[in-house]
């Protein structure tokens, strides 16, 4: 009867472990990772500017205001690599010499963080930027 219960409990142990491991790779990012690790492991086109666009376009295009005020349009790769008026926040292969991911990341004061007063970018999203700009800012 014991060993029973000693069963019964390993097996819903291990059930539970597998269940909260399948939870974890639920963005398709992560499983395409998993699944091919020799394809490009991120596409600008395909994974960062859908990201952008989602998340920062609304103030970061023309008339917006987030691009009049420091002049960051994040509607194109163009855009996102010309940065601000004051330079480029992106630096090719480098995310933690990049601005962009120091925003992202929230480690600079409360005022300066994006998407200003909305959610941080989950940590997937933001590994999605992080990756491209350590595999050197491609437009691919
Ligand atoms: C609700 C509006 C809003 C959203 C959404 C937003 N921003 Fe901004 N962003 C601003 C404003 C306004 C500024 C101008 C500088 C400031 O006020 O901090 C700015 C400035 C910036 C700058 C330049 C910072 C500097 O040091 O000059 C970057 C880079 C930036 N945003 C990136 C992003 C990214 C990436 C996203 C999406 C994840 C995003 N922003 C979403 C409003 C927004």
């Amino acid at each position: 009867m014991k060993l029973a219960v000693t069963l019964a409990l390993a097996m819903a142990t291990a059930l539970l472990a597998m269940f909260i491991a399948g939870e974890g790779s639920n963005s398709p990012l992560c499983q395409a990772q998993a699944a091919q690790p020799l394809a490009p492991r991120v596409s600008f086109s395909e994974d960062v500017l859908p990201l952008l666009k989602f998340k920062c376009s609304s103030c970061h295009q023309a008339g917006g205001e987030g691009y009049e005020k420091s002049g960051m349009d994040l509607t194109s790769y163009q855009g996102v690599m010309k940065g601000t008026k004051f330079g480029p926040m992106v630096v090719p292969g480098d995310p933690e010499a990049s601005n962009l991911m120091r925003l992202l990341d929230w480690r600079v004061s409360a005022e300066l963080r994006m998407p200003h007063g909305k959610k941080q970018l989950s940590i997937c999203d933001r590994d999605t930027v992080r990756t491209w700009i350590f595999d050197g800012a491609k437009d691919n």
